[in-house]
């Protein structure tokens, strides 16, 4: 049986008279990848607030593997499991590649205020698996040779996917990433595919905002399409490839509406 990890149902979230979030409910099995895509507007980053505790919801519930998270602060969440990523990328400008992951990685680590409770020796030895762990990390998103750079030395592709690593480096259990393939070229989008990939595949649940609908519907095991805040439809890609909902508002004038659309969008 298909066991949601996360769960939202009928999120709603105004802004003034504007409903960003109107009745929306989507569901997360552990192993997916998930996708919300829509028009710039939609309602998307909205979504992501409301799910990661970053902006509290007027209605509605959100579960992590049946856990009411829903007026938890992100921090609390985060803990709980769930880590997200945000549209625009904010690496620590001074600290390498490495030290970014590092940070990252503060959730879990045995340093600062600990570190006068416990002897020495163990705390250099939790520090050494860290570092070691962070590597990893690295190397699972293709940053591997890039661990002594710094931020200002790294491509667009690169600064991506070293914001993916600082939230893989929580150890989440979900990691919601807005807009990662934002600003990639197709080399790029390429390689992030196959790190989303992997992600999934070394057990961390994924759960996307993307403009690319062709990498989502490449990558996603579930999409879910908004439209001026509402959930216009919610399943496997080839469903939302099926619906003439989704075609309408979408792919009804895929040549040149639906690629001006989103490359238009910056939101
Ligand atoms: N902090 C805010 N204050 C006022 N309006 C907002 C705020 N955040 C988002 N909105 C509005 O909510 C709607 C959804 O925005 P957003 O969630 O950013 O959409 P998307 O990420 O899909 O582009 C838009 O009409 C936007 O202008
Ligand atoms: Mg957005």
């Amino acid at each position: 049986m298909r066991t949601a990890l996360l769960e939202a149902r009928d999120i709603s979230k105004s802004f003034g008279a504007v409903k960003a979030v109107d009745g929306v409910s989507l569901s997360l099995a552990v192993g997916e990848i998930g996708s919300v895509i829509g028009p710039n507007g939609a309602g998307k980053t909205t979504l992501f607030n409301a799910l990661s505790g970053f902006s509290p919801v007027d209605r509605g519930t959100v579960t992590l593997d049946g856990r009411d998270i829903t007026r938890k602060p992100p921090h609390r969440i985060a803990r709980l499991g769930l880590v997200r990523t945000f549209q625009t990328a904010r690496p620590l400008g001074n600290a390498t590649v490495l030290e970014n992951v590092l940070a990252g990685s503060y959730l879990h680590a045995k340093g600062g205020v600990w570190s006068s409770l416990f002897p020495l020796g163990a705390v250099r030895r939790a520090e050494r698996e860290l570092v070691l762990r962070c590597h990893a990390t690295l190397a699972t998103v293709g940053l591997a040779d890039e661990s002594e750079r710094y931020p200002g030395e790294l491509t667009a592709g690169q600064l991506r996917l070293l914001e993916i690593a600082r939230g893989l480096a929580a150890k989440p259990r979900v990691l919601l990433l807005d807009e990662p393939a934002a600003g990639l070229n197709q080399v790029e989008t390429a390689r992030l595919e196959r790190t989303l990939r992997d992600i999934r595949d070394q057990g961390t649940t994924l759960l996307l905002v993307e403009h690319d609908v062709d990498l989502v519907l490449r990558v996603s095991d579930r999409v879910t399409v908004l439209d001026f805040g509402r959930l216009l439809c919610h399943g496997a890609p080839a469903e939302i490839r099926r619906d003439p909902a989704v075609a309408a508002a979408y792919f009804g004038t895929r040549d040149a509406g639906v690629t001006a659309r989103n490359e238009g969008a910056i939101s």
